[in-house]
């Protein structure tokens, strides 16, 4: 069976520079690898501890079990991992989907250091499998970025695709 990762972002804003980079990541992704970019965050609701979740957050755990590993991207938000991505999360302590998944964490931002150490944190919390080569803060990202969406800074364009590779390696390994 191919490897399937499932990338997240966690900025839901239009031309977001996370998106940009889930979508050059995608690009660059080697076949037969399946490079999933996942579009329903802005649909899930406020987390609580319904025995009977929506739909969308059945649809949520359903893409997180099929996917081998995966990609977060996200900014900093007020100097924290943003309120959707965070609550996407919050959903999947109970049911453990991220128990043992290899999880890359990328944090593009102005500064981002401070939700990059914090989304790590959560990622420990729910027993994924995080490694540092598969973490990455990209700091200024908005000058790294072409108006087309393109990574026009080739050092990050070359860590970018390093995590990608050891990801998909993590995955080879288990
Ligand atoms: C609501 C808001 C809060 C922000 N707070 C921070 C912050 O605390 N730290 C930081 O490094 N950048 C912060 N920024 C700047 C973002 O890092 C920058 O706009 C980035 O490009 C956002 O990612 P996106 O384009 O994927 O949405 C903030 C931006 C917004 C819109």
């Amino acid at each position: 069976m191919h490897t399937k990762i499932l990338a997240i972002g966690g900025s839901l804003r239009e031309n977001s520079s996370t998106q940009h980079i889930l979508n050059n990541l995608q690009t660059w992704t080697p076949h037969p690898v399946e490079f999933i970019v996942y579009t329903g965050l802005a649909e899930l609701p406020h987390f609580n501890d319904n025995p009977n979740p929506p739909a969308s957050i059945l649809v949520w755990r359903e893409q997180l079990a099929e996917a081998h590993a995966v990609l977060i991207c996200t900014p900093e938000y007020a100097f924290g991992v943003p309120g959707s991505l965070k609550n996407a999360l919050d959903w999947t302590v109970s049911s453990g989907d991220f128990v043992d998944k290899p999880v890359a964490v990328v944090t593009a931002s102005t500064v981002g250091d401070k939700a990059h150490a914090s989304l790590l944190l959560t990622l420990s919390a729910i027993s994924a499998k995080l490694s540092e080569e598969t973490s990455l803060l990209i700091p200024f990202i908005r000058s790294k970025i072409d108006a087309a969406g393109n990574i026009k800074d080739q050092e990050t364009a070359k860590a970018l695709q390093t995590v990608l590779h050891a990801l998909i390696k993590s995955v080879a390994t288990l």
